[in-house]
């Protein structure tokens, strides 16, 4: 299959109507090959996120909205007993995939509440439909989220800047239009020339393998880094901003990201460069008081070990691989959410922003 064009990544596809299936680029292969997935059941669809097919927390949170309507397809014919009882299933099931990105969580929660308002009054068939319906628009929802972003974050950037993101949150990482991503992309349709530095991203090198792609397919100039140069980078003159995306946003603003993206902080603190987090309301959960609450989803060693088929590390060797680290609100200047900048970052400024309506955006 052939690549999209550039503005058009479309990272997940709902194929048919309430008996069709989810579509999805598998982010594994990329760059190297550009293959899209059929997923027709809801235990493939956990393997898509687990595996990191599908990554990002807006994508994973769209994946398991269509992942509950293909896991309920087989109950559509039953009792509505029958139905509720594996809708609960799948979304258990679903949401023991992966632990730090909030939005697969939330994604989950509004399936729930759709199918349960409707409890009383409809068949299996119609509680089906209204999932469907409900799916597509958490994932239309996430588009007008990043290209919010994107406009409110393009506003922070100046032409001529370099800046540095971490891990990939761009289309693929979303909808189609990324969180950090649309900020570059917004400041670029505006005619501001931006140098993106993209972190390689340990151990499994989303920046290397997919925002360097993203960036390319779009026409925007990027150079890949291995995490470890970011400071020297810095320490150049090369970065004006650091933009990053998010997995999990606490109350009072620490914000979870790929692992590696609190030491980007740090080193930008010491450059005295701006480092600002994109994310929608969807990444932030103001029921944890502060980002030591947040669960760090810890991965196979082997991903360090024997990362892209070859061993790099002696046999037994004792590995540590959290999969996503915490940055202090301190640290960032703006959160940039679809309703506009959260600065300063505080809890109180967290939830007056979240808190104003959607004609905001
Ligand atoms: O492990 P991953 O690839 O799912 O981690 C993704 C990230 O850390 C992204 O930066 C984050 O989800 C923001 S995506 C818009």
């Amino acid at each position: 299959m052939t690549a999209p064009n550039s503005a058009n990544i479309d990272t997940l596809n709902w194929v048919g109507d309430i008996d069709g299936h989810l579509r999805m680029i598998d982010q594994t292969l990329l760059p190297v090959e550009f293959l899209r997935i059929d997923l027709r059941d809801v235990e493939t669809v956990w393997e898509a996120i687990k595996m990191l097919r599908v990554r990002g927390a807006p994508a994973i949170g769209i994946a398991a909205a269509y992942g509950v309507c293909v896991g309920v397809q087989n109950a559509v014919d039953g009792s509505v007993e029958g139905f509720f009882s594996r809708l609960n299933e799948v979304a258990d099931y679903l949401a023991s995939s992966r632990p730090t990105a909030v939005n697969l969580f939330w994604a989950l929660e509004r399936m729930r509440k759709t199918a349960e308002l409707l409890r009383n009054a409809s068949s299996p068939r119609d509680i089906a439909a209204a999932l469907l319906a409900e799916a597509r628009v958490i994932h239309e929802e996430d588009r007008r989220m990043c290209r919010a972003m994107g406009r409110h974050g393009a506003a922070l950037l100046e032409d001529g800047q370099g800046v540095l993101t971490h891990c990939n949150a761009g289309g693929l990482a979303t909808a189609d239009y990324g969180t950090a991503l649309a900020v570059f992309f917004a400041a670029a349709e505006s005619g501001k020339r931006l140098h993106v530095y993209a972190d390689e991203t340990r151990p499994l090198l989303q920046g290397a393998r997919l925002t360097a792609w993203e960036l390319q397919q779009r026409g925007i100039e990027v150079t890949v880094i291995c995490d470890s140069m970011a400071a020297q980078v810095m320490r150049e003159g090369r970065i004006q901003a650091v933009v990053t995306g998010a997995d999990r946003i606490a109350a009072n603003g620490d914000a979870a990201n790929k692992i590696g993206t609190y030491g980007v902080a740090v080193a930008a603190a010491a450059h005295d460069i701006p480092f600002y987090v994109a994310a929608p309301s969807s990444t932030f959960d103001l029921s944890l008081a502060s980002g030591d609450l947040i669960p760090i989803e810890q991965r196979d060693p082997r991903e360090i070990t024997h990362g892209f088929g070859r061993q790099t590390a002696p046999d037994g060797v004792d590995v540590y691989n959290p999969a996503f680290d915490v940055t202090p609100a301190r640290l960032i200047k703006s959160l940039i959410c679809e309703h506009g900048l959260i600065e300063p970052v505080t809890t109180e400024e967290v939830a007056r922003v979240l808190s104003l309506g959607p004609e905001s955006t």
